[in-house]
């Protein structure tokens, strides 16, 4: 979930943590009042209007007790700790399937709880909208909702558990726990969340999603990706409307350069996020990453060039795919990338076109199949040059190193 940070300066500074560095502009921390136009769409409508109380009673949410959630997190234990975001930190826990009432740990279903962090300065507006949005949506490619706490200053959400974790965690951690994602998982993660990210783009629907990055999509022990963490969610323009004015809110190096520089807030600016991780899918590098040289800090900038031109693209392409893809489908998905990335929104396809553009790309048979003829790799080692001192082989302790994700 996004933090409000006083200055861009500020969360600047935080940048060495890219992922979940979130960035707002000066002009103030009003979420629930940040001005969005009313829509005649009427599930935006309905949505818009309600208040809290409405919120929490018409959803078909679990309310559960502190007391329930800190028994299903055996008291919130440090080795059940499955990610840390902005928010605060997600636990492992336990719930009986009919009753929703906390169980021993391994009996019942696994759930994960969410437990906004005391000094959270938006947090409850953020929390309000995870249970607005998510709370109404059922999508094979939106994580589900299974219900929230609210009791004095206790803020939580329960969510199904994803058994893999975030492709966060797979692209980017090293170590024996995350073997890396093959070149078709790969594509399939990316199809499930454009999926996801399109039906949120729908007419009858009309979010924008404002958060798409690598921690906020999940994986189930298939790799089916979900979307998660729709604490930044916002309804779409009404339809005689371009776009929603806004706050500049959302992840540095994901977040839309038109969008950053005039608040204006369109779905375009998930498509142009959807593009920088789809570029961190081909290379497995961070979309920000204050550990490389300079110039190659920011994924986008650096990545643009290469992925333009054909001959060029192994520059970019994650090495640990050797073998895995033909240069035809590096190629195509490269130029889908650089579509979605570009700098006039218009140019930039819809999430229905990038779907369409994926589905083309899939692999037949995920788990199986021969390996294809690869791109020849020493053209990249040698534009690589010395760029040995990345951190590829440090190995990531809990949470990642729990059992949970193997
Ligand atoms: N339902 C879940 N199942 C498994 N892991 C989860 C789940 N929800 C969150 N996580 C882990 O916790 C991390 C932070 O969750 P997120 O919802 O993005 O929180 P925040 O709002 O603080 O960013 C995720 O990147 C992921 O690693
Ligand atoms: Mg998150």
């Amino acid at each position: 979930m996004g933090s409000c940070l006083g200055t861009q300066i500020k969360a600047e500074s935080q940048c060495n943590a890219a992922p979940n560095s979130k960035y707002v502009n000066t002009d103030g921390c009003d979420l629930s009042s940040s001005g969005s136009d009313v829509s005649k769409a009427s599930a935006t409508h309905t949505r818009r209007r309600r208040s809290e109380g409405e919120i929490l009673q018409s959803s078909n949410l679990k309310s559960f007790s502190y007391a329930e959630l800190k028994a299903a997190t055996r008291n919130f234990r440090h080795d059940s700790v499955l990610g840390e975001g902005g928010f605060g930190s997600v636990f492992k826990g336990w719930i009986d399937e009919q009753s929703l009432t906390a169980t021993k740990p391994g009996t019942g279903i696994v759930i994960a709880v969410k437990k906004l962090k005391q000094d959270s300065l938006q947090g409850h507006d953020e929390w309000l909208a995870e249970v607005n949005f998510l709370g109404q949506f059922c999508h094979p490619h939106l994580v589900k909702l299974i219900g929230y706490c609210l009791e004095d200053e206790h803020r939580l959400l329960v969510y199904e558990f994803m058994p893999r974790g975030s492709l966060e965690n797979h692209l980017f951690r090293r170590g024996s726990y995350f073997q890396p994602l093959s070149w078709s998982h790969r594509l399939k993660v990316a199809l499930g969340a454009a999926r996801g990210l399109a039906f949120l783009h729908s007419a009858e629907t009309k979010v924008i999603y404002r958060d798409l990055k690598t921690s906020n999509i999940l994986l189930d022990s298939n790799y089916n990706p979900k979307l998660s963490d729709f604490g930044l969610a916002k309804d779409g323009p009404a339809e005689d409307k371009s776009h929603v004015s806004t706050r500049v809110l959302g992840t540095y190096g994901y977040t839309a350069p038109e969008y950053v520089a005039t608040g204006h807030l369109t779905a375009k600016s998930d498509v142009y996020s959807f593009g920088v991780v789809l570029v961190e899918i081909l290379s497995g590098r961070r979309a920000m990453d204050r550990s490389r040289p300079s110039g190659q800090r920011n994924l986008v900038d650096w990545a643009k060039s290469y992925l333009a031109n054909k001959r060029k693209l192994s520059v970019v392409l994650d090495n640990r795919l050797e073998g895995q893809y033909t240069i035809e489908e590096a190629h195509k998905t490269a130029t889908l990338a650089l579509r979605c990335i570009s700098i006039e929104p218009k140019l930039r396809p819809t999430m229905d076109e990038v779907v369409s553009a994926l589905e083309q790309l899939q692999v037949p048979n995920v788990n199986g199949g021969k390996p294809k003829p690869s791109v020849n790799r020493s053209s990249r080692r040698k534009s690589e040059g010395g760029v040995k001192n990345e951190k590829t082989s440090t190995a990531y302790p809990r949470p990642s190193a729990s059992a949970l994700y193997a």
